[in-house]
């Protein structure tokens, strides 16, 4: 009898998780659909257990908290964050993302809670130890007019790293002809690592992690750029963006969002 019953509380249980799951969209109200790209340590990627973790995961977990809400997350590919933020399809975005003035045309960011660097990543015996190894000739001013022929730059599509390294010399990027984009940092470190490209630019703390993890690379001293990152939501969610803000707030004068960067990011 007991074993029958027991039968029936697993059967109600799962029954009532998926209708929970499946009643969890974008109109729903009592659910925050957040949308990220989980290959992208230590801000969001996979456990062992293939689960989506990390720092950008908890710190959205103690806003959904902080709202009374439940938090669902899926990941996608970055460069389709922002249009799908702009299409109402996800409530929320938060993947390690930089602001910047050409996003902001597509969506409404909220207060940073997070500064990244964009760093260079080569092989340990690298010909190339700095930033203007990169570069054949400069100016008067010190600026780059031509990078060097044969380079490669690997970086992750539709990122900001992707942005600058694709830009021309006068600002300090590789040129288009010069950077290959690939879908997830992680393939273009890879790539590196195999020895099939030149350097990789990508977020500093990825870039530590990568470099963890794959041996023979090292990150070059010089930063790349420096960056913000926030949360985005769609232009017409004044609301939700509210919300965000005054719990990032709150996160952050409990001191939960220390705790939080302090568990995922080595000072
Ligand atoms: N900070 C960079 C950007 O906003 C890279 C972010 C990549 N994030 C990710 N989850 N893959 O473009």
């Amino acid at each position: 009898m007991k074993k029958i019953l027991s039968a029936i509380l697993a059967v109600i249980a799962a029954i009532s998780c998926c209708f929970s799951i499946a009643s969890c969209t974008a109109d729903s109200e009592n659910c925050l659909i957040m949308v990220t790209d989980a290959d992208f340590p230590p801000f969001e990627y996979l456990d062992d257990n293939e689960n989506i973790v990390g720092f950008d995961i908890e710190v959205a977990e103690a806003i959904a908290e902080k709202l009374g809400m439940t938090l669902k997350i899926e990941s996608i590919a970055f460069e389709k964050i922002f249009d799908e933020i702009e299409n109402g399809k996800y409530d929320f975005g938060m993947a390690g993302l930089t602001v910047n003035e050409e996003r902001k045309s597509q969506v409404m960011f909220s207060d940073t809670y997070a500064t990244g660097i964009q760093s260079i990543i080569v092989k340990e015996d690298s010909e190339y130890t700095k930033l203007n190894d990169f570069f054949a000739g400069f100016d008067e001013s010190g600026n780059p007019i031509t990078a060097k022929i044969n380079i490669t730059i690997g970086v992750q599509k539709g990122t900001t790293g992707d942005t600058y390294a694709s830009a021309d010399p006068v600002e300090w990027g590789f040129e288009e002809k010069n950077v290959k984009k690939y879908a997830t940092g992680e393939e273009a470190v890879q790539a590196l690592a195999e020895g099939k490209i030149t350097a990789v630019i990508i977020d500093s703390e990825p870039a530590k992690s990568f470099v963890d993890k794959y041996s023979g690379l090292k990150i070059l001293k010089t930063p790349y750029a420096n960056e913000s990152y926030a949360i985005c939501v769609n232009k017409d969610n004044t609301e939700l963006l509210g919300k965000i803000n005054n719990a990032l707030e709150e996160l952050e004068k409990d001191g939960k969002l220390e705790e939080i960067q302090n568990k995922y990011i080595a000072k």
